[in-house]
């Protein structure tokens, strides 16, 4: 598996999102623990707020695999805080932060997360708190690294008026055919084009390149917001095809063609799968070591129907 910068250390390019395991019995999520780590992913993304109940999926994940001490040292677990669902906002508060590491400490049955990531956005953020709870979580050992997620270059900046640690990553959304961070700024400028839109803040992918910070991408398959993935869907037939043709030319499956075009990106990103079935973990991982030319990476771009100026 081919690895990325990430922080002062590096990373496996394609990571395993445990967003989806809430309905796993145990074995099935030990099956896809395993396939994970045989496709040599020793990265697992976690939230709080994944499976419904807070933290149930971080237990479910610790419930299932049991892991020693040994074993848990070998893996990077990252979670993510900030979102509130039973109240319906977001909280970068200093009590909210600390103690949402605590609930993920307990149902993840460990004494440390690696990373931890300030879910989306706070409207009402003060980064002095944020600055205050990730000084006490790093000083107690309890945070290794931090970083955020659909997080703007400016939303960003502000944080880092405060924050002293790093911010390693940021977590956004990105496939062949929900592109907008890649596609926007290359249709700057253009007039009446949806694509020229500004949705990220501008320049989101230039800025973390430019800072060091290792883009995520979440929904690596999916057409839109959790809409389905495009992957054999009918209404990307043109993507398909050329999916398809370059799967068969590089002797992978499509899903690998459709990691290979995020990893190809020279930002150096990191694929964050979600599937909960571990063949499909098998044949994305195998994406990461498919180097697509400048060509196919464009064809890609065209066939998912996005305008090149
Ligand atoms: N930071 C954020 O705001 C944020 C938001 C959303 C997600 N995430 C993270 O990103 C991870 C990935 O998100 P995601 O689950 O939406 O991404 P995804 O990998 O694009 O989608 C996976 C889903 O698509 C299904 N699927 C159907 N056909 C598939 C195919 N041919 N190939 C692959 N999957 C297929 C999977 O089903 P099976 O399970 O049956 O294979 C699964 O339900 C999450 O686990 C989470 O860790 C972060």
């Amino acid at each position: 598996m081919k690895s990325v910068p990430f922080g002062s250390t590096t990373a496996p390019a394609v990571i395993a999102g445990m967003m989806r395991i809430n309905d796993k019995d145990e074995k099935q999520i030990r099956d896809l623990y395993d396939a994970a780590r045989a496709a040599g992913i020793d990265f697992f993304d976690h939230a709080d707020i994944y499976g419904g109940q807070m933290h149930h999926c971080e237990s479910r994940f610790a419930d299932a695999l049991q892991l020693s001490d040994a074993e848990r040292d070998e893996i990077v677990l990252q979670t993510k805080c900030g979102i509130v669902p039973a109240e319906g906002m977001f909280d970068f508060s200093y009590e909210h932060i600390v103690r949402q590491v605590e609930g993920s400490l307990r149902a993840l049955r460990t004494d440390r997360l690696d990373v931890l990531l300030l879910h989306r956005p706070d409207a009402l953020v003060e980064p002095e708190d944020v600055a205050r709870a990730f000084d006490e979580l790093e000083a107690s050992g309890k945070v290794r690294a931090f970083g955020v997620s659909n997080h703007t270059p400016r939303q960003i900046d502000l944080l880092r008026t405060a924050v002293r640690q790093p911010l390693v990553a940021n977590q956004l959304q990105l496939s062949i055919t929900h592109a907008p961070i890649i596609a926007q700024p290359m249709a700057a400028n253009m007039e009446g084009a949806d694509q020229s839109i500004v949705r990220d803040g501008g320049g989101i992918v230039e800025y973390c390149r430019l800072h060091g910070i290792t883009i995520q991408a979440w929904s690596p398959f999916q057409s839109g917001f959790f809409t389905g993935v495009f992957l054999g869907n009918p209404e990307y037939a043109e993507l398909n095809a050329v999916i398809d043709r370059l799967a068969a030319a590089h002797r992978v499956t499509p899903i690998a063609i459709a990691t290979a075009w995020i990893t190809r990106h020279p930002a150096h990103m990191q694929v964050v799968l979600g599937t909960t079935t571990p063949q499909r973990v098998t044949d994305a991982a195998a994406g990461a070591d498919v180097e697509l030319t400048r060509p196919e990476w464009y064809e890609l771009y065209r066939a998912a129907g996005h305008l090149l100026p």
